[in-house]
């Protein structure tokens, strides 16, 4: 069985919708502030906040419950505070609910995890709008303190004998009817005529929910849940920026992109964590599961 931990969130979602189509085991999906999705014979919902013992305690009971009963669990854990601009102004919170809570978690969970994947990110390092792209074996070194918080989770999952995916910016429409991300914003925006600004000049290999949930379930079928490697990038071939992604989007659903309006970072307001070009390497993804391409689709 599947358990995942954020499954109310964006990429839970289609975690979840892709463990439906493409296995037949359960999953067990947690919901923290805004509510998952209803129960079926294949998916069962629970609250979770990571921060609480009590709840972290629950689990436990559940999932001692379903070892007893011989399941095999296969955990990805997407939680946490994940802003950056909200982990640069709420250093405490950041620290409590990504790394103490994932330190928790995995205390409490011990010995009844087959396996673990953890979701990081490509802000682990720094930008490299000239140099070559990331891999692997490259030396991390944080653009922002979000990027600092989620390599050291990366060290303590690792220290447990688990697996990390980095991960770029990724975008798609959110499964979950009570939280909207870049694409409902968007759409919004241009159907009510309004402008939306969208940085044109920094670039990241970007992809949709939905691919970067199908790579991470096709590593953990074709590896039966022992990857690998510790650390795995998970991106597209080409770096884009987040406009380009925004036109392929306006012109797929025919919207009008005259709305869109490209800015370059100098001249953004709106982000305070440090951003810019990071780039980063996938072709250990692409060997391990023996494809040529990996783009992303709107
Ligand atoms: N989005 C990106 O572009 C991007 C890029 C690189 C890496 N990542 C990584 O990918 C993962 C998933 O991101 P996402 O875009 O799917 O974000 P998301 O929708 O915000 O998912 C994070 C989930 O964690 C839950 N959560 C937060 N605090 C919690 C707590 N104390 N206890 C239990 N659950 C808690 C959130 O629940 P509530 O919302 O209900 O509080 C949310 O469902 C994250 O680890 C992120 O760092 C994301």
């Amino acid at each position: 069985m599947y358990l995942v931990i954020g499954g109310g969130g964006f990429l839970g979602g289609y975690l979840i919708k892709n463990i439906i189509n493409t296995t037949k085991e359960k999953i067990l999906a947690s919901y923290h502030s805004s509510k998952g999705g209803e129960n079926t014979d294949r998916v069962e919902w629970f609250h979770l906040n990571l921060t609480d013992s009590n709840s972290l305690k629950d689990l436990v009971c559940t999932l001692k419950h379903f070892k007893k009963c011989g399941e095999k669990i296969t955990c990805v854990y997407t939680a946490g505070y994940i802003k950056p601009d909200d982990c640069l102004k709420n250093p405490d919170l950041a620290v409590k609910n990504n790394i103490i809570a994932l330190l928790d978690f995995l205390n409490e969970s011990k010995n009844l995890l087959d396996s673990l994947v953890f979701t990081s990110t490509d802000f682990v390092f720094d930008t490299n709008e000239k140099g070559k792209p990331y891999n692997e074996k490259d030396k991390e070194h944080p653009i922002n303190f979000y990027g600092s918080i989620k390599l050291a989770c990366e060290k303590i999952v690792n220290s447990y004998g688990y697996y990390v995916v980095r991960l770029p910016f990724m975008f798609g429409r959110s499964l979950n009817p009570h939280k909207s991300h870049f694409i409902e914003h968007l759409e919004r925006v241009i159907n009510e005529r309004e402008c939306f600004e969208i940085l044109s000049d920094y670039y990241e290999n970007s992809l949709d929910y939905d691919t970067v949930s199908k790579i991470i379930l096709e590593l953990l079928i074709k590896f039966k849940g022992k990857l690998p490697a510790p650390v795995i990038h998970i991106c597209s071939d080409e770096p884009v920026t987040k406009y380009e992604i925004a036109l392929a989007f306006a012109r797929k659903y025919h919207l009008d992109s005259s709305y869109l309006q490209p800015i370059r970072l100098s001249e953004c307001k709106f982000f305070l964590a440090k951003r810019g070009t990071i780039t980063m390497d996938n072709s250990l993804v692409k060997s391990l599961l023996g494809i040529t391409q990996i783009n992303f689709e709107v």
